[in-house]
C-alpha cells in the first residue's frame, strides 16, 4: 500500500497520496488517548509545533486546494507528501523525536487555523505504529451513504458521540469531492434512474452539469463558494438540503444532531461551532493511538523504522 494512491477516492486528484495504516496501532476500537497532553515536546522539542505551522502555513498559501487533504488525513488511510516535509524539518531540529502521528494531528489544526477556521490546543505523545495490517481506519468504514443509525453507531464505536459526529461533519466546510461518492443522488438512487428526494431539486441540476454518469474524476467543492474558507455555512447547506452526502443529510434525522444542524445554520456571527469542532477533533485524536514505550517514532512516515 505504500507510496501509492491508497483510496478510490484519491483518484484523479494532482497530489500525491499514500497509506497512513502504518501509523496507528490496531486498537482502533478504543478511545484511549491515556498518555497523551497539550505540550508533549516542550522540553524534547521546544519548535516542534511552530515548524510543522510554518510548512502547513506555506503549503495553504500556496496550494490552498491541499487543505481538505490535510485535513481529511487525521481521520482516513491517506496522507499527502507535504507530511513528510514537515517531517524532514522536525528530524533537523531534533532527530528521532516527533511521531508521524503527532505530526498528522498537528497539521490537522493548522489546516483549520490556515482556513481562518476554528484554534485549539492539540494532544501530542502519539507514538507510530510498527504493523502494517492494522484495521481499516475510522472513516473507511463510514460510507457517503451511511444513514443516521449507522453513523452514529460507528462514532459510538469509538468513544464519539453524536455531538461529535454533527460537529466533526462539519470539517465539509473544507475541500473537494469526487462526483462518484454522491452520484447515486443524481442519477440512480434506487437502482430506477431516479433522484434523492432528500436532496435539493435545484441542486441536482446543478450538480448535473458538473458530474455527468460515471464521472471518475471532476472534483465538486463541498461547500460551494466558501470551500477554502473554514466556516460554519456547511451547516446552512444541510438545512438547505444541499448537503453532498447522504451522511451530510442524514444529519436531518435525528433530533439532537438536527438540533445543533438548526441552530449552527442560523447563528448569526461566531456560534460556538468553532469552539466545538476543536473539542471534537481532540476527541477524535485519542483514539487508538499508541503511547509510552510502545510502537516507535519513524524516521520517514511511510516506512517502518
Ligand atoms: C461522518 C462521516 C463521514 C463521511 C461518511 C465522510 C465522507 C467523505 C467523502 C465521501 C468525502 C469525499 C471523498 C472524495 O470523493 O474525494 C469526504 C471529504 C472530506 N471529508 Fe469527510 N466524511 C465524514 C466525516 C468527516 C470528518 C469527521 C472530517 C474531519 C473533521 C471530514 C473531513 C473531510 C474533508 C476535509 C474532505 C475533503 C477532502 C479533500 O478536499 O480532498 N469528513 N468525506
Amino acid at each position: 500500500m505504500l507510496g501509492v494512491n491508497c483510496s478510490s477516492s484519491s483518484r484523479g486528484r494532482t497530489y500525491q497520496s499514500y497509506s497512513l495504516m502504518l501509523l496507528f496501532n490496531d486498537n482502533l476500537g478504543e478511545p484511549i488517548g491515556g498518555g497523551l497532553k497539550v505540550g508533549f515536546y516542550a522540553k524534547s522539542c521546544p519548535e516542534a509545533e511552530d515548524i510543522v505551522k510554518k510548512v502547513i502555513f506555506q503549503t495553504i498559501s500556496t496550494t490552498p486546494s491541499l487543505a481538505g487533504p490535510l485535513l481529511r488525513m487525521h481521520f482516513h488511510d491517506c496522507f499527502v507528501r507535504i507530511i513528510d516535509k514537515a517531517k524532514s524539518a522536525l528530524e533537523k531540529a531534533c532527530p528521532g523525536v516527533v511521531s508521524c502521528a503527532d505530526v498528522v494531528a498537528i497539521t490537522a489544526r493548522d489546516v483549520v487555523s490556515a482556513t481562518n477556521g476554528a484554534h485549539w490546543d492539540v494532544e501530542t505523545g502519539r507514538r507510530d505504529g510498527r504493523v502494517s495490517n492494522i484495521t481499516e481506519a475510522f472513516l473507511n468504514l463510514l460510507p457517503p451513504t451511511a444513514n443516521i443509525t449507522i453513523l452514529k453507531a460507528g462514532f459510538a464505536q469509538k468513544g464519539l458521540s453524536a455531538k461529535d459526529l454533527v460537529v466533526l461533519s462539519g470539517g465539509h466546510t473544507i475541500g473537494t469531492s469526487h462526483c462518484t461518492s454522491f452520484s447515486n443522488r443524481l442519477y440512480n438512487f434506487t437502482g430506477k434512474g431516479d433522484t434523492d428526494p432528500t436532496l435539493d431539486p435545484n441542486y441536482i441540476a446543478r450538480l448535473k452539469l458538473k458530474c455527468k454518469p460515471n464521472d471518475q474524476k471532476t472534483l465538486v467543492e463541498m461547500d460551494p463558494g466558501s470551500f477554502k474558507t473554514f466556516d460554519q455555512t456547511y451547516f446552512t447547506l444541510v438545512t438547505k438540503r444541499r448537503g453532498l452526502f447522504q451522511s451530510d443529510a442524514a444529519l436531518l434525522d435525528d433530533s439532537e444532531t438536527k438540533a445543533y444542524v438548526q441552530s449552527h445554520a442560523a447563528a448569526v456571527g461566531k456560534s460556538s461551532f468553532f469552539k466545538d469542532f476543536g473539542v471534537s477533533m481532540v476527541n477524535m485524536g485519542r483514539i487508538g493511538v499508541l503511547t509510552g514505550n510502545a510502537g516507535e517514532i519513524r524516521k520517514v512516515c511511510s516506512k517502518i523504522n
